[in-house]
């Protein structure tokens, strides 16, 4: 899949970007069939994008037709400071009135980790039956190991073909530690997947993967080749070189 590119000045003109390529495929997928699927990033990169989708009022979308999941989560309760679920909660779906019935979170508090994987699958099933689900908007960021959700490089886990949540463990140096991450094979079935990043100590791992040569493949985001879209929104300082 070749990935659309548009790059920025800064992170707040990535994000804002961002928020309206999110606005368009969410209004896109409620007129082609009355609801929208949307699978949210973690870290503290697309805080910006949540509160930019926030401010807008929710751009005119119909927020009420939308059901939010989570592309990873760090095995934390969803009060701590750590919790991706808690970002989202406090950027957006607040400020947006998004009823917590819409709201799928994977439930990081729950010992062990693959128990949590297992009832997050179960979720997913529940919501979209057997077939592999076809979520219409993935959204992502990427760690400057290109690390993309909780899947890192030389992590088992990015060999899964069948299941769709497993338990992993971020590498040393990475915290939290315990995470449950969607896999590729539903992360490559969205629609549309969106990847947000900024900041300059990501420009060579957004070489490698988006680079004039060929994608290093060691590097899990790379590896997110989506049957439909695959959207990257840069600022200035993580393009590097990639800026014209
Ligand atoms: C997580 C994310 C992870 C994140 C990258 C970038 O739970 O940490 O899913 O993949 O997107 O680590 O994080 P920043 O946006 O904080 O740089």
């Amino acid at each position: 899949m070749t990935p659309t590119i548009r790059m920025a000045a800064d992170p707040a003109g990535a994000a804002a970007a961002a928020a309206k390529a999110v606005l368009d495929v969410v209004r896109a997928a409620i007129a082609e069939h009355g609801s929208a699927t949307v699978a949210l990033a973690g870290g503290g990169t697309p805080a910006l994008l949540y509160r930019n989708l926030a401010m807008r009022g929710g751009g005119g979308a119909r927020w009420d037709r939308v059901e939010f999941f989570f592309g990873d989560e760090r095995c934390v309760p969803p009060r701590s400071p750590d919790s991706n679920f808690l970002l989202a909660k406090e950027a957006l779906f607040t400020p947006l009135g998004i009823e917590p019935a819409r709201v799928h979170r994977i439930e990081g508090e729950v010992e062990p980790p693959a128990e949590a994987a297992e009832r997050y699958a179960g979720t997913l099933r529940r919501h979209f039956g057997v077939e592999v689900p076809r979520l219409d908007l993935v959204l992502l960021g990427m760690g400057v190991d290109g690390h993309t959700a909780s899947l890192f490089p030389g992590s088992a886990a990015l060999l899964e073909k069948s299941r769709w949540v497993v338990a992993v463990q971020a590498p040393s140096g990475i915290r939290p530690v315990d995470r449950v991450t969607l896999t590729l094979p539903l992360l490559n079935r969205a629609n549309t997947v969106l990847f947000l990043v900024s900041g300059e100590a990501k420009q060579p791992a957004v070489a490698a993967v988006l680079g004039d040569g060929r994608a290093d493949t060691q590097l899990p985001a790379a590896r997110v080749s989506p049957q439909g879209r695959l959207l990257w929104f840069l600022d200035r300082a993580a393009a590097g070189r990639l800026c014209p």
